[in-house]
Order: C-alpha cells, then sequence, then structure tokens
C-alpha cells in the first residue's frame, strides 16, 4: 500500500519508485557541481576523507533519522514534525525545526536554479556544435571545434558577465521544476526519477572511463585520496559537514517531506544505506571524472564555481565524438539536477498546501516564483551586484558574491543547525520504542545507530558550528 499524507497526497507507488526519488534528490549539482569545487579549494585529499567520514558516521544515521520522521509524522515537514512530538509527548514547538529545514531547502533552491541554468547553457552550446556538425555531415566532430582552451574556458566569464542570459537560463530550470512539482508526486516527481535516474549512472560511468584513459588519473587519484591532515582547519570541517549534508538533502526539508509519501511497510534502514551509498559514488566518481582533466589541461582546481563548466567542455573539445557525448552529457546533469530542485520545491510546496489550503499547482507556481526571485540577485552577483556582500561584516563572507553567500549560509549554518536538531529530537525526545519500531535496526545495530544520532552527531555539530564560526563573528 502507499503512503499517504494528512493532505491526502498520493504516496509512492512502490520501494523502487521511493529509492529512485531519495537517490534523485540526494544525486544531482551537489556531487558534480558543488563537490568537487569545495574538494578543489580545500585541498583534495583531506576534504575527501573528512566528508567521507561525515557520510558514513552522522550523514547515513541522519537520512534514516529523517525519513523516519517523515513517515511517522505523515505530512509537510512542519507538521510531521508537530505530529511526531505530540505523539511523543513533547512540544509541539518541534514544528519550528520543520520551518528551519523548510526554508533552507527554499533558499537552496532559489541559486540551485541559477547554476542549473549554466548547465542549460552548455547543453544549448554543445547542441548546437552538435547539430551544426550534423548538418555538415561529421556527427562525430569535437565540441567547441577550432577554438583554443583559453577560449572554451572564457566561455563561463562570457556567461557571468551577461545578466539576461543567467536569468533567462534561470527562468527555464525553474519553470522545469515547477512544472514537475505541480504534476504531482505519482505522475511528476516519480515519474521524472525513474526515467532519469538510470540514464545518468550509464553516462556518468561511460565518460569516466573515457577520463581515466584520457587524461591525468594518477594526478588526480593522488589529489583526491592523498590526505594533507595540515589542512584540516575548522573551517574545512565546517565545509565538510555541510557538503555532507547538502549532497544526502539533509536538513533542508526534502527527505522529511518524502518520507511522508513511503508506505508502512518499506524497511528503512537498508533504503537509507542505499541511498547514502549512491551519493556518496556518484560524488567520488564526479570527482575522478573532473580532476584528471583538470590535470592534464593544467587548470587550479581552486577554481571555484566555475570550474566543471570549464574542465568538461575543454574533454569534449579532444574526445572524439565530443559534440555528442557533451550535449548528452550535460543534459544528463540537467536531469540529475532536476530530481533534486523537485526535492528542494517538494518542501515549501507541501507546507503550502497544507497550510493555505491551496492546490498543488498553484503552492509550486507561487513558491517557485519567489525562489526564482531571490535567484535573480544571486545571478545579477556576478555583473551589475558584483560588489554586493550581504554578510560583509562576518569573515567567511567578506569575499562571497550574493550566490556564494546564500550557497555558504545555507550550508556552514543552516543544514547543521537542522542536522543538530534533527539528532537531538531522534536521539532525546521522540518516543523510543516508536523510533526503534520505524527505524526496522535491531540489536547491535540499533544501539550503534542510536549511540550515533544520540551522542557523535550532537557533539561532533555542536564541535564544528562552534569552532567553524565564531572565529569568524569575533573577527579574528
Ligand atoms: N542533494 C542535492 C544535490 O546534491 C541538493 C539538495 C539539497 C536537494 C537539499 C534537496 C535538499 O544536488
Amino acid at each position: 500500500m502507499a503512503g499517504a499524507t494528512a493532505s491526502g497526497e498520493q504516496g509512492w507507488s512502490s520501494r523502487t519508485a521511493f529509492i529512485l526519488a531519495a537517490v534523485g534528490a540526494a544525486v544531482g549539482l551537489g556531487n558534480i557541481w558543488r563537490f568537487p569545487t569545495l574538494a578543489g579549494e580545500n585541498g583534495g585529499g583531506a576534504f575527501v576523507l573528512v566528508y567521507i567520514a561525515f557520510v558514513v558516521l552522522l550523514g547515513l544515521p541522519l537520512v534514516l533519522s529523517e525519513i523516519l520522521l517523515g513517515r511517522t509524522g505523515g505530512s509537510d515537514a512542519i507538521g510531521s514534525m508537530r505530529n511526531v512530538a505530540e505523539q511523543s509527548g513533547r512540544s509541539k514547538r518541534w514544528g519550528a525545526l520543520g520551518a528551519l529545514q523548510i526554508t533552507a531547502g527554499f533558499l537552496i533552491l532559489s541559486f540551485y536554479s541559477v547554476v542549473a541554468g549554466w548547465v542549460i547553457n552548455y547543453v544549448f552550446i554543445s547542441g548546437g556544435d552538435f547539430f551544426g556538425a550534423l548538418f555538415a555531415g561529421d556527427p562525430f566532430s569535437v565540441a567547441f571545434n577550432g577554438e583554443t582552451q583559453d577560449q572554451i574556458t572564457g566561455r563561463m566569464g562570457d556567461l557571468f558577465a551577461d545578466p539576461m542570459r543567467l536569468i533567462i537560463l534561470h527562468v527555464l530550470f525553474m519553470a522545469a521544476t515547477v512544472g514537475i512539482v505541480a504534476s504531482g508526486v505519482h505522475d511528476g516527481i516519480e515519474k521524472a526519477a525513474k526515467w532519469l535516474m538510470p540514464a545518468f549512472f550509464v553516462l556518468l560511468i561511460i565518460i569516466t572511463i573515457y577520463g581515466a584513459f584520457t587524461g591525468n588519473f594518477a594526478e588526480a587519484v593522488a589529489f583526491m585520496f592523498t590526505p594533507d591532515f595540515s589542512k584540516i582547519t575548522p573551517i574545512v570541517l565546517n565545509e565538510a559537514l555541510g557538503q555532507a549534508l547538502f549532497s544526502l538533502s539533509l536538513a533542508a526539508g526534502g527527505l522529511l517531506t518524502y518520507g511522508a509519501y513511503v508506505s508502512k511497510d518499506v524497511n528503512l534502514a537498508p533504503t537509507a544505506g542505499l541511498i547514502a551509498l549512491a551519493d556518496t559514488s556518484v560524488a567520488i566518481l564526479a570527482g575522478l571524472m573532473i580532476f584528471p582533466i583538470v590535470f592534464a589541461v593544467g587548470l587550479d582546481p581552486a577554481g571555484g564555481p566555475a570550474l566543471i563548466f570549464q574542465t568538461l567542455p575543454v574533454a569534449f573539445n579532444v574526445m572524439p565524438g565530443g559534440a555528442l557525448v557533451g550535449m548528452v552529457f550535460f543534459i544528463l546533469i540537467f536531469f540529475a539536477a532536476l530530481t533534486s530542485s523537485i526535492s528542494l520545491l517538494e518542501g515549501p510546496t507541501a507546507w503550502t498546501m497544507d497550510r493555505f489550503g491551496w492546490g498543488r499547482k498553484k503552492a509550486a507556481l507561487i513558491v517557485g516564483m519567489v525562489a526564482w526571485l531571490i535567484g535573480v540577485a544571486c545571478a545579477l552577483g556576478y555583473n551589475m551586484w558584483s560588489d554586493v556582500r550581504l554578510l560583509g561584516f562576518w569573515n567567511i563572507f567578506a569575499e562571497t558574491d550574493i550566490l556564494d553567500t546564500l550557497d555558504g549560509f545555507t550550508g556552514k549554518i543552516m543544514l547543521p543547525l537542522g542536522a543538530l536538531f534533527v539528532a537531538i529530537f531522534v536521539g532525546w525526545r521522540a518516543d523510543a520504542n516508536v523510533v526503534k519500531a520505524q527505524s526496522g535496526l535491531s540489536g547491535g545495530m540499533f544501539i550503534l545507530w542510536r549511540f550515533l544520532v544520540a551522542w557523535a552527531a550532537p557533539v561532533a555539530v555542536s564541535l564544528v558550528l562552534i569552532f567553524g564560526l565564531l572565529p569568524g563573528l569575533l573577527g579574528e
């Protein structure tokens, strides 16, 4: 039987459907864009190691916790938190945790759509190259034929300098997201994930293998897996924690909301394991796909948010059939981004439906429009408003443009806070019997999970927050 929420929402049609949707939510720009960017900026191996430790020790237990809370609560993120708190004899004010999460997801959606717009830009460019070559009788042409490497990497700067283009691309992506969420859990979200995710995995593997043979694979492996422990500062820990949470779609309302659509007979623990495994594998594969190219063409791994948009086109420029592969690959990144952005929009949409009694279409459209407006500010932050520093008084945001500030604020602060309170709630406040029954865990596994949620997560997240953020705030 499929799960259904208080608002009468139809749930997932099967466990597989839920897994695909949840993996779809997890795998996205976080893996292919954010992970390589942060790993590159933070020195590679040490960051990757800490990131994986956070995924295994905190992320995975929290994925189970959030899906469990959603399914037990059976409503939107705020409603579910209130319900579970009430069932456990706790204050309904725990609903505020749902509100924190939904707000984080909403803010992430606003800049996520802008970055996804960059992906669409490259779908168009490589698509134009491919069809141009096709009509000229050369379907296996490389992408960016005849351009120098500098010209290819320079295209990203051209895009950033063009506010109109950034905004139009951002409209396209947000419209696609709204369209799917408006079509419903079953006919929209689930269908999208079912088709897009498997195709994505196949292409990712093909391109990684290609990179392994043609790029500087050895240097990339050394960069990603040789930890230099002197690079692990509190702020790197904070970045890595934020990235683990971001990538697993934790603390942003997505899993709480999707959890409510899961039927009672699904065993949650192995499902959570699968989501974490798939997500982490894609991040590592994305690194192994991007860094060999970075080193082969002599780009700086610390190149920032533009990094993947400069490396991949370079690969498609030398790869036989690069125009075709490039086009298909950017389409697939677009799909991966889409299955994530719909989970970002679903959280606030479900809440708006329950709260104001709006229909799904209206709720998705209005929430999407407001998020889009915030995204416009992010897009302008690359050109007209490039001097704006939203949180300039705070050390860690002193140098960041609008998009980076939103990204950093949600990732470094809101997600860790949301995760901290999920851990405290599931570890200490929720009815232990309900939690145990819902988790599907028993014996030593249950004790281990409970220890990680009740002790390890709160302590680690608190320490990371205190040491990562305070020095910056105090201006040290
Ligand atoms: N996990 C998604 C990604 O890695 C982003 C996301 C965050 C989706 C939070 C939903 C909730 O791209």
